[in-house]
């Protein structure tokens, strides 16, 4: 077979998964001589341009379809720009990335920035547009359904709750800091929920409800919208259920959703429609949070990250530790 003419359902086996990591992994480095120096571009820019070299080294015909934005607004990883180093030859890969997720939070040395991908099939991931999207998010290990965008916090909280067996207060919930969320925090502190507050990196904070060490049960709350595809990537590969719906606070973000596509502006999306058939997500950590410790700088010139790769198909998670030789 040449190598153009990769069966769909075989084209991530083409790709090395680890070699997304290399990807993230360059993206964090750039990124982090950036870390609490209060400067928001300059960290995004650092990681930018190292993940776009990164991909030049994949063998991938990639298209970006979730980026840094629209080709007028982003000079590079803008939406459409093609990625990795066989342009027509190699498989074709469907990627959805932000080099940098947590701007602030690194500007600032605060928790759980990262730099993150996903990667499918071609067509596997929503084209979302850079709106917000109302998400709710739970861990695996429940039963289908159990929690639901059309329902309200309480309602939520109480079907997670008694699918647990734990009272409603014992049910903890990561949301988003923001005062559009004011509402919703009161709702959840008044039938006793803990809140754990996070100021950013709601990829993060979407992930934290796969893993029971970091107690968080639910996720909920508005947040970007190609975030939530990330998320969602991530979600497809340990388990768990998403809802996701897209928030327009003006037409012209109703026609930037219908420009790529979408027709039902109020639709629910779950886990599958996100991102479809076999996808991978990776992220190097570049401050130390929950998923993640972030890049290190240690003595003669040795710098370590920590990432995770995993992919739907098989459901495995590597965690690797690089130690890199700057
Ligand atoms: P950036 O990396 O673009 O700074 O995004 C950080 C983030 O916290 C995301 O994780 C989240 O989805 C989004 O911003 C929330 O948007 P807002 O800050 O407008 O509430």
């Amino acid at each position: 077979m040449s190598e153009n003419t990769t069966p769909a359902s075989h084209v991530l086996d083409r790709v090395l998964v680890l070699e997304m990591v290399r990807v993230t992994e360059a993206a964090a480095i750039a990124a982090s001589s950036l870390i609490g120096r209060g400067d928001e571009k300059a960290a995004d820019h650092a990681a930018v341009e190292a993940m776009r070299k990164a991909f030049d080294g994949l063998y991938i015909d990639g298209t970006v379809v979730i980026g840094e934005g629209e080709r007028d607004e982003a000079p590079m990883l803008f939406i459409g720009e093609k990625v990795g180093g066989a342009p027509g030859k190699g498989p074709k890969i469907d990627i959805a990335l932000d080099p940098l997720e947590g701007t602030t939070i690194t500007a600032k040395a605060g928790p759980n920035s990262l730099a993150v991908l996903a990667a499918a099939e071609e067509g596997g991931l929503l084209n979302a547009p850079d709106v917000y999207m109302d998400k709710i998010a739970v861990g695996p290990g429940y039963p289908d359904g159990v929690i639901d965008l059309d329902k309200t916090p309480t309602q939520n909280v109480e079907a997670v709750a008694a699918a647990k067996g734990v009272k409603p207060s014992d049910i903890i919930v990561c949301v988003l800091d923001r005062p559009r969320h004011e509402a919703l925090i009161d709702e959840l502190r008044d039938i006793g929920c803990g809140v754990v507050l996070i100021g950013d990196g709601d990829v993060a904070g979407v992930i934290a409800v796969t893993d029971e060490d970091t107690t968080i049960d639910l996720y909920m709350g508005s947040g970007g919208a190609p975030e939530g595809v990330l998320a969602a990537a991530a979600l497809r590969c340990v388990g768990g259920q998403f809802n996701g719906r897209l928030l327009f606070r003006n037409e012209d973000e109703r026609s930037r959703a219908r420009k790529w596509g979408i027709t039902d502006l109020d639709k629910i999306y779950k886990l599958e429609e996100l991102a479809k058939g076999d996808c991978i997500f990776a992220a190097t950590g570049v401050t130390s949070g929950s998923l993640l410790d972030g890049v290190k700088r240690r003595k003669g010139g040795i710098m370590t990250t920590e990432s995770v790769v995993m992919r739907a198909s098989s459901g495995t998670v590597r965690w690797i530790k690089g130690e890199h030789r700057i």
